[in-house]
């Protein structure tokens, strides 16, 4: 038994995640944890909301809340959402903890202590009606360029010039609008990066397994341009983490708090330790998976995000790491992804483009969903969202080969032999052949899971199901029942126990359904079908069943339609 460590990145809080989000990062490494604890391993599997920054603050001004009123109800609308796709965290926790602000600090001054911050003085707009400094994007003016009137202290978006906030004529606060600014000196920290350089090539050069799409992002930026900058990790604003040296204030930083990426990723911790306080525990339970002093050296730490934030946990989040000189867990295995499509162009944000997680909800069961952005997940390339296809493969896969499968089982054995496994007959040559063809599939099968070759997996798992549907049709113990109602017996009593074992092997994709078949079929056994001959003998003669409800429905054309005009707009 191994112990197996797996965060997700974790979704800001400013807004419902779309399902873009959700396939980048939570889903697949929910499919991840599923698999890992049915093969008997010990997970631990973390998330939280990620609740700092400008865009917590403007999202809660807009709403007229304190941010801190805002953030503490939007976590419990996430977590919410979480559950409704059965995400299945350990623990879910905020970024806003207690235990994230000691930990931070805590990193601030061990980085501190190994001669890895420098204290710099910069110039930066102050907007004195706001009572705030400006991120150079919420400045927004005339471009010098090309004249643009609404163009960001950044960068000109209809001449794409890059620039500085005082090159803007008129300058305003994107916040509030007031002209009222003025250029004030501040003083930062800087994590000097650069001098981690080295290290940090050296650790992304041993990782021989990791996907390409990782260390290509990685590499990318350890080397393009003028490489690997010092990062600035503080910034002017009021909600977030104080900037301190472990407890001990940060002179000349009072009133500044670190910047949300420094944090964020340290929340991976702080939420393990959320869990064991949660739980009662002590913090050697947390420790355990995170101090490679007290026993997390043999724990294997996967992490799952989105293409855009590997270049945070390639480098900024372990050039935390390696420069604290502290015993903390690495991670091992950085699963990536590409980006998903929505019916011709982006999922997006801010144009509130696609659909969001509470929208899909409305609408269908998660195992629909989890079944179609799992088997699409956007691994090798960037992937697309069309209702056609969402409706052909819930349709096809779940309805018409495992749904149909179940239904169809269940109420010929019923109808034919009673509510329980009929004890008639012997395997032959057909259900050898059947078992021979499943154990080997079987093992490719985990081992694509085990892999996280989520699309790969998701296909040997669908022809799994075909082959039992297959195995059926050229049975036929609804003709054979006629002839030899022994024989038709012993294949209905395979059928039954083959409901079980796909119960099983499904159930990090589809956990709901899977739970149906599991009831449905009497048992409470979830044990994974290592040898699948010994698997399907394991429900006795005898043993009840029940005709389960419909395990899915098909999606109308009707309701693709409706659908697709209803989600076609922008959500406001
Ligand atoms: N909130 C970020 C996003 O949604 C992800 C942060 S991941 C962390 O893109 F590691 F930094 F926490
Ligand atoms: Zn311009």
């Amino acid at each position: 038994m191994a112990r197996i460590l797996i965060t997700s990145a974790i979704p800001y809080i400013n807004g419902i995640k779309h399902l873009g989000n959700l396939v980048g990062s939570q889903l697949p490494a929910d499919l991840f944890a599923r698999f890992m604890r049915a093969q008997g391993h010990e997970v631990m599997f973390i998330c939280a909301t990620d609740e700092h920054g400008t865009p917590a603050e403007l999202a809660a001004a807009k709403v007229g809340q304190p941010v801190d009123v805002f953030c503490a109800e939007m976590h419990e609308v996430q977590a919410e959402i979480a559950r409704g796709f059965r995400l299945s965290f350990d623990h879910f926790g905020r970024s806003s903890s207690a235990r994230n602000h000691r930990l931070t600090q805590s990193f601030a001054g061990a980085l501190d202590r190994a001669g890895l911050i420098a204290e710099v003085s910069e110039k930066q707009v102050f907007s004195i009606d706001d009572n705030r400094f400006l991120p150079d994007r919420y400045i927004t003016g005339t471009c010098p360029n090309c004249g643009y009137t609404s163009a960001r202290g950044d960068q000109c978006e209809n001449c794409t010039k890059q620039l500085d906030p005082t090159d803007l004529i008129d300058a305003r606060s994107s916040i509030s609008g007031s002209t009222n600014l003025e250029v004030r000196e501040t003083k930062h920290l800087y994590l000097k990066q650069r001098a981690l350089r080295d290290q940090l090539e050296a650790w992304i050069d041993s990782k021989k397994d990791w996907p390409i799409l990782t260390t290509s992002i990685a590499k990318k930026w350890l080397n393009d341009g003028d490489g690997l900058q010092d990062r600035g990790i503080t910034r002017d604003l009021h909600w977030g983490i104080p900037v301190k040296k472990g407890d001990q204030p940060w002179p000349g930083m009072e009133g500044k708090v670190f910047y949300v990426w420094f944090d964020a990723p340290i929340e991976y911790i702080a939420g393990t330790a959320e869990w064991a306080d949660a739980n009662g525990l002590d913090d050697a339970a947390w420790e355990r998976w995170w101090r490679t002093d007290k026993g997390a050296a043999d724990v294997k730490y996967y992490q799952f995000m989105g293409k855009d934030n590997v270049p945070f946990h390639t480098l900024s989040f372990p050039a935390t790491i390696i420069g604290s000189g502290e015993p903390w867990k690495l991670v091992d295995y950085l699963k990536s992804f590409n980006y998903l499509n929505y019916d011709g162009g982006q999922f997006s944000t801010s144009q509130g483009r696609g659909i969001f997680m509470d929208q899909a909800l409305s609408i269908l069961p998660p195992d629909y969903w989890r079944w179609w952005l799992l088997s699409h997940a956007p691994e090798n390339s960037d992937a697309e969202f069309t209702w056609e296809n969402f409706q052909m493969s819930v349709n096809k896969d779940l309805a018409d080969v495992l749904g149909n499968l179940v239904s169809r089982v269940t109420k010929f054995a019923t109808a034919k032999f009673g509510s329980t496994i009929p004890a008639g007959g012997d395997f032959g040559p057909q259900e050898a052949a059947l078992i021979a063809d499943l154990g080997q599939r079987l093992t490719e099968y985990a081992s694509l899971m085990e892999a996280m070759e989520v699309r790969k997996a998701a296909a040997e798992l669908r022809a799994i199901w075909v082959v039992g549907n297959e195995y059926l049709q050229s049975a036929a113990p609804w003709t054979v029942v006629k002839t030899d109602p022994d024989r038709a017996q012993a294949m209905v009593r395979l059928a039954l126990n083959l409901i079980r074992v796909y119960a099983v092997i499904s159930s990090p994709f589809i956990p709901d359904a899977s739970a149906s078949m599991m009831t449905s079929i009497g048992s409470t056994d979830w044990s994974w079908p290592k040898d699948v001959g010994a698997a399907l003998r394991t429900l006795p003669a005898g043993h009840e069943f029940a005709v389960p409800e419909n395990l899915f429905r098909k999606i109308t054309d009707e309701e693709r339609v409706e659908w697709q005009t209803r989600f076609a707009g922008i959500r406001t």
